[in-house]
């Protein structure tokens, strides 16, 4: 099968490409990128007015399988990746089971092959059940096709521990994807610790909290001359000590989410559960240091950490709800209208962030537009304008934090191995 996207404004940062033209896809492969291309029998995709990025991937998604299908499934979270314009995602293994041995990995990859949507990608965890005791099977899971180790959810407490960890990490040239929270400063915490928690009586998490956290292990990283990456940094501190990382050439990179670039614990005093997540929403300063961070490259990544819970369970008083909620449809929409419309961010530093570096730092072969490559493309409509409703999400997860939200920014089109699996916000298979 042939298609052909004509006339797309193609922004490809990796080779520092941003002009108009064409791209041909012959068996799921780009074959050509170039002016005026023809093909015979070709699907035409009229991409004029639109832009043409490498697809885009999200590195921080929870699809909660094995065990949670309640809260979300390999089939409805890659169905809202593909609504949301993204083409691949990498899911968190705290699951039930814990995906924490290659069976479960291999279980895993085989659902994702046969029932995704889009691509899936699986992170092994670092601990036997999560628990920050007995390393995990890492050198199966790494056989098996891991892409990383994360713990995401809990900080790895013990320093020794995770030295080891890092140290097996590294031999088998998987990057640890470390969630930071120093557990004693944040254990019963609510939200950003400051004045509005003051304000509301919550108890609150401290940045102090992140800060040790990401300082511990980028000194642990240093140690062991292993690559880590800060998940969803949130706080001004960290952000200046993985800038601070960079320029000493340690090998630290990082992640902010959507959440943590536009939204700040000012929101909280709605009271309502959707706006509670780990690490919490913070307060101006630290949010501004996060979007500095992404604009100068200090952070490598946008990632969304898409995390579905169930109804009821989000139904409930602030100091029981489950934290996260979900962010693969809003992505798009939420950074174009914040990051790109604001002039905060070029076109080239988003596509960047959202497609070539998560690509780099998982070691796939994507986030580029060329010749052999898997013909992975996100379609971009920079002016649409839409209001999100959580109530249509292909997602099971309906908490959001963008709901009702009006967005300049959304992705027409997604491509992935050169099929077309969503149009115009439907998702079509
Ligand atoms: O709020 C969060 N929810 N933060 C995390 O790190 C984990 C996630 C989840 O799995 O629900």
């Amino acid at each position: 099968m042939t298609l052909l996207v004509k006339g797309g404004r193609v922004v490809n940062p990796a080779l520092q490409q941003d002009e108009i033209c064409d791209i041909l896809i012959t068996d799921g492969k780009i074959v050509a990128v170039g002016k005026n291309l023809t093909a015979e029998g070709a699907t035409v995709f009229d991409a004029a007015g639109l832009v043409v990025a490498p697809g885009f991937i999200d590195m921080h998604v929870h699809l909660r399988q094995p065990g949670q299908s309640a809260k979300e499934t390999v089939v409805t979270g890659t169905r809202a990746a593909a609504a949301g314009g993204i083409t691949r995602v990498a899911t968190m293994p705290n699951t039930n089971p814990v995906i924490d041995k290659a069976i479960i990995v291999e279980g895993m990859k085989y659902k994702a092959e046969h029932e995704g949507v889009v691509k899936v990608e699986v992170i092994g965890a670092i601990s036997k059940g999560l628990e920050g005791k007995e390393l995990s099977a890492m050198g199966g899971m790494a056989k098996a096709g891991v892409v990383a180790f994360s713990d995401d959810g809990h900080y790895v407490e013990s320093s020794d521990f995770m030295r080891k960890a890092m140290e097996y990490a590294n031999m088998f040239h998987k990057i640890i994807i470390d969630h930071c929270e120093d557990e004693s400063l944040v254990a019963g915490g609510q939200m950003n610790e400051g004045v509005v928690s003051a304000e509301l009586g919550l108890k609150g998490r401290p940045a102090a909290a992140e800060d040790i956290a990401v300082a511990r292990d980028i000194i642990l990283s240093e140690l062991t001359d292993t690559p880590i990456h800060i998940a969803h940094i949130s706080t001004k501190g960290a952000v200046e000590m993985v800038r601070q990382a960079k320029a000493k050439g340690l090998k630290v990179s990082a992640e902010a989410t959507p959440q943590h670039l536009i939204l700040t614990d000012e929101a909280l005093r709605s009271y309502e559960p959707r706006f509670k997540v780990n690490p919490p929403l913070r307060s101006e300063d630290h949010r501004a240091a996060v979007l500095a961070g992404v604009v100068d490259g200090t952070i490598d990544a946008i990632a969304t950490d898409h995390a579905p819970h169930t109804w009821d369970e989000k139904d409930q008083e602030f100091s029981l709800t489950p934290s996260g909620f979900v962010g693969l449809e809003t992505s798009v929409g939420a950074i174009l209208t914040h990051l790109y419309h604001t002039g905060a961010a070029d076109l080239a530093t988003i596509v960047r962030a959202m497609s070539t570096s998560p690509a780099r730092l998982l070691g796939l072969d994507a986030g580029v537009i060329a010749p052999g490559k898997d013909a992975d493309l996100t379609i971009l409509d920079l002016d649409k304008e839409w209001a999100v409703d959580s109530s249509q999400f292909y997602s099971k997860g309906k908490s959001s934090a963008f709901d009702e939200m009006l967005f300049r920014g959304k992705a027409a089109a997604t491509i992935v191995n050169g099929e077309i699996v969503m149009k115009d916000g439907v998702v079509l298979r």
